[in-house]
């Protein structure tokens, strides 16, 4: 399962892509607006980074003019031409999927995003999605299971042979995580928060401490000096 940063934040983005784990980023307008930056201006700095990075990153930038389908394929044509890793981000609306189906055919990567059900990932599809987005925690917020969208739509999508990628958004937690990751989602996009706590588990740290300790204890009874590795 590929794993993108669901975040605008510039620092957050370096400090994952230092780990070599993250495979892409989405934002939204809510993220983008959370930083405080012009909506260009930062996909270009997100974009940039991912220049640098030499990786094949993925960049997800929503649309914000939603009034219609014509507006938002102006506005996805705009997006995709500003960098080659962009994927344009549009709601799972008539319009929004009418776009889709415009842009796909201009062979410009599409993610349908705002995506609460199986029939809205098969319109996703049948637009020539690159990407659908179903949100797992927001339905959980309103007491449906945001998991089991997700394996309803793995289903549907492996019965057809259906190319479009599931990329779970909306992750709340490191066991949606590994939810996304048992039910077969291509991507699971996560906050910065999350993926720290992935790495986390008490044993590791615990195991940690007692190798040092048990390694320091011994060398210091021992002839064994602590070897420099530095050359
Ligand atoms: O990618 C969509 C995601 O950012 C939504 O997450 O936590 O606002 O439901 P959330």
């Amino acid at each position: 399962m590929e794993l993108f940063l669901d975040t605008a934040k510039v620092e957050e983005i370096k400090a994952g892509l230092e780990t070599g784990c993250i495979d892409g980023v989405t934002t939204n307008p809510t993220l983008i607006s959370e930083c405080g930056k012009k909506f260009e201006a930062t996909i270009m700095e997100i974009a940039e980074l991912v220049k640098e990075s030499n990786v094949k990153w993925i960049v997800n930038a929503e649309v914000t003019q939603v009034e219609s389908s014509t507006a938002m394929i102006t506005q996805g044509i705009y997006l995709s031409k500003l960098h080659q890793n962009i994927v344009v981000k549009l709601p799972a609306t008539i319009e929004g999927i009418t776009a889709a189906s415009c842009l796909a055919r201009k062979n410009i990567r599409t993610n349908v995003t705002l995506c609460f059900s199986v029939n809205q990932a098969l319109l996703a599809a049948k637009s020539g999605a690159s990407y659908v987005s179903p949100f797992v925690g927001r339905l959980d917020d309103i007491g449906e299971n945001g998991t089991e969208l997700i394996k309803q739509i793995r289903i549907a999508y492996n019965n057809y042979k259906i190319n479009t990628k599931i990329l779970a958004a909306s992750i709340r937690s490191p066991f949606h995580v590994s939810a996304m990751a048992l039910i077969g989602a291509d991507v699971a996009t996560i906050p910065f928060s999350i993926f720290e706590k992935m790495f986390k588990h008490p044993l590791t740290d615990n195991g940690m401490m007692r190798f040092k300790s048990d390694w320091e204890t011994f060398t210091a009874r021992s002839e064994i000096k602590q070897v420099n590795f530095t050359r």
